[in-house]
């Protein structure tokens, strides 16, 4: 098979990533699911032939679910469930996921709990769900006003990462997703950052996608559970949380806080670096809320411990470190990056 295959060593099963130009046409049959009940789960945003295709190649069902956040809750888990159960899928059955990480999440997490768990195959129609949410098994819905609140660990059987179907996605959520890209550089690989420096990351999608999560796939692998190594993911995102509960969930997108959240967390020539390719992909480098009320936001987060908030630092482009800080330490960073 051409493409390129990376393979993810979770303790809960090994599984293939594969990145190759045009696989989605074909990825009913490099997973082999003919003659198994398939149910592809996708929303009304994703042009609607990629999961009908996905489909038509294994004689699988499609459920349509209304497009963006709020339908990552019980009520489409629920829809889920019912349609599993009308369609009488057993244990050897699966649920594929054609859509972003919103699909990936809401269908991964159903997969996870539809008779205690069945098959989950993804096929990540975004850039944040390609270079991010599609590799790593964590599935979830939200509730009670909180994000990704319930939810599970469920590894996929497989992923495909076909750049051709990002030529459909609006502009805006392209940089949101390369925002991940660019965490992921700015925190373990100086390389990848320099070549999105010399480069235009947009016209490398599919290079900066399959490097990015070439990242992900070995901090996942060295720990599945968010116990340490992970953690380090979260660089941007203390300060990005806030930012979009400040902003209501809606006017900023998830990747574009991430971008602003970086900013005040990496030190001098890394901040400088970080700003240049951020303003290069047209997203935000200021925090649009200020710092007393981040601070107070934050500390009212999970990530606060004892009073003190648990932040990743990148001191250089590459590295990183974690660092606890007092609400002041935390407060005067955020205020000292917006000067
Ligand atoms: N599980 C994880 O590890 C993880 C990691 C990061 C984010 N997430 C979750 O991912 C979600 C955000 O994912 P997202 O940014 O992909 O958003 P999304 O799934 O809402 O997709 C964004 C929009 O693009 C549309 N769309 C999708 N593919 C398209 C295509 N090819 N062409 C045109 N339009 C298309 C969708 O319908 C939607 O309107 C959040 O819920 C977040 O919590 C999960």
């Amino acid at each position: 098979m051409s493409g390129n295959e990376m393979t993810v060593k979770a303790v809960s099963g090994e599984y293939s990533v594969l990145s190759i130009a045009g696989g989605a046409k074909r990825a009913a049959e490099i997973w082999g699911l003919t003659g198994r009940r398939v149910l592809v789960v996708t929303d009304s945003g994703v042009p609607e032939e990629y999961a009908k295709r996905t489909a038509a190649g294994c004689g699988g069902s499609v459920l349509t679910l209304p497009e963006g956040e709020a339908t990552k809750c019980e009520k489409y888990l629920a829809a889920i469930w019912s349609e599993c159960c009308s369609l009488g899928l057993t244990r050897g059955d699966c649920i594929v996921a054609v859509g972003g990480g919103v699909v990936g999440d809401i269908a991964g997490f159903a997969a996870a709990t539809y008779m205690r768990g069945i098959d989950f195959y993804n096929l990540p129609t975004t850039v944040l769900s390609q270079v991010d949410s599609s590799v790593g098994g964590k599935t979830a819905i939200d509730f009670g006003g909180y994000k990704n609140i319930v939810g599970a660990f469920h590894q996929p059987k497989g992923v495909i990462l076909d750049e051709e179907l990002l030529s459909t996605l609006p502009a805006r959520q392209v940089a949101n997703g390369l925002a991940e890209a660019v965490k992921m550089a700015a925190t373990f690989d100086e390389d990848l950052f320099s070549f999105m420096e010399a480069n235009d990351p947009r016209d490398y999608l599919g290079e900066v996608i399959r490097r990015a999560v070439s990242i992900k796939i070995k901090v996942v692998e060295e720990d599945e559970r968010e116990s340490g190594l992970r953690r380090v993911l979260n660089f941007g995102h203390t300060a990005a949380h806030a930012i979009e509960s400040a902003a209501g969930f809606g006017d900023i997108l998830h990747g574009e806080a991430v971008a602003a959240g970086m900013i005040p967390m990496a030190n001098g020539e890394a901040r400088e670096r970080l700003i240049r390719v951020l303003e290069k992909l047209g997203l935000p480098t200021r925090i649009p809320v200020p710092a007393k009320e981040l601070t107070r936001a934050v500390c009212h987060d999970k990530k606060s411990y004892g009073g003190k908030i648990m932040c990743v630092v990148c001191p250089e482009i590459g590295e990183y470190a974690i660092e606890k800080m007092t609400p002041e330490e935390f407060e005067r960073r955020i205020a000292e990056a917006e000067i």
